[in-house]
């Protein structure tokens, strides 16, 4: 009798348990290193909003900015194997791992406007580029642009001259160490999240960036000068494990997708405003002189720099680079 109660307890307990296992949310960690307040912080807060909507609760995005889960490197390892299932990494952070054409976007003065880096994301060539990230297991889903990169240090960066031996930060990519090179300085790759401690303490003179990095992260406290120099381009590609990404039932995938074409759609559509924004946040803090340079500085930091295109060519690949000049409109001049 007692038996027969329990098992009648247990049999009932399970069919109760069974609606709840059913509705148990598809969990999604998207992890970045920016902050929320950045771009890509409101793009991943768009896409979460966007994604549990759609799919009415069944998928659970959580979001981890600020490095708070992985620093820039173990970050696509934890993607890899399959820790976190969203990240959406600069470009310049797949030539560690093996993928080295997407080191093209970090060629100075590649793009000469937005619409140009669009030209190249939108079509054929980022297709193709995304295929690259499939051996790895890894997939990529959208771009999104985050604008051009500005030098800061605590003394002036007018001329080439001003570089000379002076530690720059970079992120991990061999275009941009021989970009700094290209000017006389030595480059340090470094996390993103390890900059403001490193600039404070000197470990580093100076840094590329953008605006909304400098201001969110508080670079132009540590940093006495900006120069607008927009030498280089800025873009993360929002990327999933592969398996994961493939292994999740096609209606929920394909909302999902609808889901991250509206979000890129947002966050590519906000960069340029929100870098101008962050701009204006670094000169009203009265903290960092913001310096526009001359056609004539302009002219000789791209004389310097352009070298460094015919020497990366064999890393980066003819082809690629080909392909994107051709997609970009890209002139020499
Ligand atoms: C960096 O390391 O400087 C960038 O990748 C940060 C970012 O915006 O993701």
């Amino acid at each position: 009798m007692r038996r027969s109660v329990l098992i009648a307890a247990t049999a009932a307990a399970a069919t109760l348990a069974l609606p709840t296992l059913a509705q148990t949310p598809i969990v999604i960690k998207f992890s970045h290193v920016v902050a929320p307040d950045t771009p890509k912080g409101k793009g991943a807060q768009r896409f979460k909003e966007l994604a549990e909507q759609r799919t009415g609760g069944k998928v659970k995005i959580e979001l981890y900015p600020n490095s708070q889960l992985y620093k820039d490197k173990e970050e696509l390892e934890a993607l890899q194997l399959g820790s976190v299932q969203m990240l959406a990494p600069s470009l310049a952070k797949f030539g560690p791992l093996g993928v080295k054409e997407f080191e093209v976007f970090d060629l100075p003065f590649i793009f000469k406007d937005t619409d140009a880096f669009r030209a190249v994301t939108d079509g054929a060539v980022g297709a193709d580029l995304f295929k690259k990230l499939e051996p790895k297991g890894i997939k990529g889903l959208a771009y999104w642009d985050n604008g051009f990169h500005i030098m800061s240090a605590n003394k002036p960066l007018h001329n080439v001259a001003d570089f000379k031996g002076m530690k720059m930060r970079i992120q991990s990519s061999k275009v941009l160490d021989a970009q700094m090179r290209a000017l006389g300085a030595i480059p340090q790759v470094m996390a993103f999240s390890e900059l403001y401690q490193a600039l404070q303490s000197g470990v580093v003179d100076g840094t590329e960036g953008v605006a909304s990095n400098f201001y969110t992260q508080r670079i132009f406290e540590v940093q006495k000068h900006i120069t607008l120099s927009n030498h280089g381009h800025l873009a993360y590609a929002v990327i999933v494990n592969k398996k994961f990404w493939d292994g999740l039932p096609a209606d929920i995938r394909t909302q999902l997708e609808g889901a991250m074409k509206d979000a890129s759609t947002y966050a590519n559509a906000i960069a340029s405003t929100e870098n101008a924004a962050a701009l204006q946040g670094i000169k009203a803090s009265g903290k960092s002189t913001i310096y526009m340079p001359t056609a004539a500085e302009l002219a000789e930091w791209k004389k310097a720099l352009m070298p460094v295109h015919k020497e990366m060519e064999s890393r980066v690949g003819k082809a690629t680079v080909e392909a994107v000049y051709k997609a970009a409109g890209f002139s020499a001049k």
